[in-house]
């Protein structure tokens, strides 16, 4: 492509990947398929690729890709980064009001704008000319750590303005940056997955994913942005609050759809009865709103008292806690060996939900709460569902309650625990270990990995108390009778489990690598994984360094799958579950599609799968199943006492292959 071909193309490419982004990230409207959205960056990817001379900063290819960094610097605000003078209740709502038209010296209602007080981390995003040149914490106020590698990998934050905004040689934007609540379940479902420690709420994580001084880590959190006022400007002038937050959404800020114009106090105080009531079905968390006068003239004249504007009030909700007792620290053993503490609580109603137990993460979080059986504790809902330890009341305190230890052998198996250096969580190392089993059977039927949904929690738990699965492979050679012979199984739901079984033989790569439940690999790891590999094979055969080299894998995480890999029980098994007639399905790539295009089959004799499937999985690939054999077969793949069929090939000269040599060729093994 000439130069100038190329170039406009590249930035079509980006103006379309921004507005994509836009309106996924900031709108929450998808405009395009995930598939479209990748075909678009990777294109881009390749023309940034053979003309690297066009690349900017302002790419979205340019979001990640920096380097870990050894601090953060500290950078002092041009203007303090202040705090907000709290309240709790409505009538304080109305002292604000009495108190801003006393100083204001007058009997006028005043316009307020409202808005939701974000929980999450305060940050200011610098833009020079529309570009994003640095991104701070808010720190002490005064001065911030700079975080402007992180900030920019954050989609829903523009690394360059729309064009109006390009005129002002500074914009100083400070908002929230937060994580969905839906986002923070799947993130801790993956850090559990991984063996990695989970955050107590979508703030701690969002907070926690801003300050990693590895880009790439904060690059793989959901984060979002919420933008709520400015700092420093030059060469624009806003009037209202109203306006800045309008306007800014049109230069390409994210900011929240929710908030309102007040003519009064009492529309503030609807507003917050509003929101009172829809807090729990909003996509984030806030702990109030915020109420501001509308006109920056009214601010202006208002001015600040101490380190709080007298322009603005957080009008807060009353957290949702309760109080109880703790009447026992158990340790569970999940499926990577990882032991974590639990809190059993005496039951205690809280926002409409009761919670009976809360997690305690780790022995540092124990340590650093103090939390002791027998210990009065407050609880809370964190993230709106996952119940928290706010803290001890310590004068409730028995005085024989001693400090919890989490056990150095395992609780279940007896066997040795090891914490691995800079990890916090503790392990049970046996690999035998009935906890370890039991949960990696769990996770091996759950719904995101094999999705063998009649064989629930229960189940499993009596098929290994009777001995009957041990290893995944087990279930596919369960019988009708092995199932009917557990209690309270019958005929008809023995029937359901078997064929749930059968229907879960056909996996995707990605589905498969997650369902074996290696350290480190949830269910994103495992689409890399699979999308790069495309085989199991291929996966099989990658080395440690080979796993380094791909992006959104670090050293540590290639060096744990690499050991995994290599472990003989794991590729014994899954060789077993081949012969079972697992076969790993992969979605059409990009690149390869139909590798047994123009290949003409004959099936013959039995095979560990049923005949139905393995058409579909010829044509899928794109070849054509005959039933009899003539000049035109290609290859007749044969199973356990084929028939005449395979006489006829050796007549013809026609290849025989078996079940293992057909699933190379479905695998793209060449
Ligand atoms: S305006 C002069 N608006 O609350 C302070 N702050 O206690 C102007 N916050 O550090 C801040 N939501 O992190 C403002 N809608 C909102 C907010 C908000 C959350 C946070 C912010 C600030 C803290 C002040």
């Amino acid at each position: 492509m000439p130069d100038q071909k190329a170039l406009n193309r590249i930035e079509a490419l980006r103006d379309l990947i921004r507005t994509h982004d836009y309106s996924y990230y900031v709108l929450d409207q998808p405009t395009v398929t995930d598939f479209e959205y990748d075909k678009l960056y990777a294109e881009l990817l390749e023309l940034e690729k053979k003309h690297p001379e066009f690349v900017t900063k302002d790419s979205p290819t340019q979001r990640i890709g920096a380097e870990p960094l050894p601090f953060f610097s500290k950078i002092q605000h041009r203007l303090p980064m202040l705090s907000l003078q709290n309240s709790y209740s409505i009538d304080e709502i109305r002292e604000f009001d009495e108190r801003v038209k006393r100083f204001l010296q007058t009997n006028e209602k005043v316009e307020y704008f409202c808005e939701p007080k974000f929980d999450g981390l305060a940050i200011e995003l610098i833009y020079e000319h529309g570009h994003l040149v640095r991104a701070l914490t808010r720190g002490d106020g005064e001065t911030g750590e700079d975080v402007t590698q992180n900030i920019r990998t954050i989609r829903a934050i523009p690394l360059k303005l729309a064009n109006e905004a390009r005129s002002l040689p500074l914009l100083e934007i400070r908002g929230e940056v937060l994580m969905f609540k839906d986002d923070f379940r799947v993130l801790n479902e993956n850090q559990q997955d991984a063996g990695l420690p989970t955050f107590a709420n979508p703030r701690n994580a969002a907070a926690g994913s801003v300050r990693q001084l590895d880009p790439k880590i904060t690059a793989s959190r959901p984060l979002r942005m919420y933008c709520y006022t400015f700092g420093a400007i030059q060469n624009y002038r806003f009037h209202k609050q109203s306006e800045f937050i309008k306007q800014i959404a049109g230069w390409g800020l994210p900011v929240s759809p929710l908030h309102r114009i007040c003519s009064s106090a009492e529309g503030a105080v609807d507003f917050y009865n509003d929101v009172l009531k829809k807090r729990h079905s909003l996509a984030y968390d806030i702990d109030g709103i915020v109420v501001k006068v509308n006109r920056f003239d009214l601010q202006d004249e208002l001015g600040f008292i101490a380190r709080s504007p007298r322009w603005a009030t957080a009008a807060k909700f009353k957290p949702e806690q309760g109080s109880t007792v703790i009447t026992e620290i158990a340790v569970q053993v999940g499926r990577t060996g990882a032991l974590t503490p639990v809190a059993v609580m005496e039951p205690v109603r809280v926002g409409g939900v009761t919670i009976t137990h809360a997690t305690l993460h780790n022995q540092d979080e124990i340590d650093r709460k103090d939390v002791r059986v027998g210990d009065t504790v407050i609880v809370q809902r964190a993230g709106d569902v996952i119940p928290e330890i706010v803290r001890v009341v310590t004068e409730k305190r028995q005085p024989r309650a001693k400090p919890f230890q989490i056990p150095h052998t395992c609780p279940v198996c007896g066997g040795a625990v090891d914490k691995v250096e800079g990890e916090v969580v503790l392990r049970c190392t046996n690999l035998l270990c009935p906890a370890v089993v039991r949960e990696s059977l769990k996770h091996f039927v759950s719904r995101r990995a094999m999705d063998i949904d009649k064989v629930g929690e229960r189940t499993i738990d009596q098929l290994v108390d009777a001995g009957l699965v041990k290893r995944f492979s087990d279930f596919y050679r369960l019988t009708l009778a092995q199932v009917m012979s557990l209690e309270r199984q019958g005929e008809k739901s023995s029937q359901n489990i078997i064929d749930s079984i059968n229907k879960s033989k056909r996996p995707t790569l990605s589905r498969f690598i997650y369902a074996l439940g290696m350290r480190f690999v949830g269910e994103q790891m495992a689409k890399i994984l699979a999308s790069h590999f495309r085989s199991m094979e291929r996966l099989l055969e990658a080395t440690e360094d080979e796993l380094d080299r791909i992006e959104g894998i670090g050293k540590r995480v290639a060096h744990s799958i690499a050991t995994a890999l290599n472990q003989k029980t794991l590729r014994d098994e899954i060789k077993s579950l081949e012969n079972f007639g697992v076969i790993i399905t992969n979605p059409p790539s990009l690149k390869k599609r139909g590798l047994l295009s123009g290949l003409n089959i004959v099936i013959t004799g039995t095979l560990p799968v049923e005949r139905n499937l393995i058409k579909d999985l010829i044509e899928e690939n794109g070849g054509k199943s005959s039933s009899s054999v003539s000049k035109k077969t290609n290859y007749v793949l044969a199973g356990e006492s084929p028939g005449s069929k395979i006489e006829k090939a050796q007549e013809l000269g026609v290849p025989i292959i078996d079940w293992h040599e057909f699933q190379r060729l479905i695998h793209e093994k060449k």
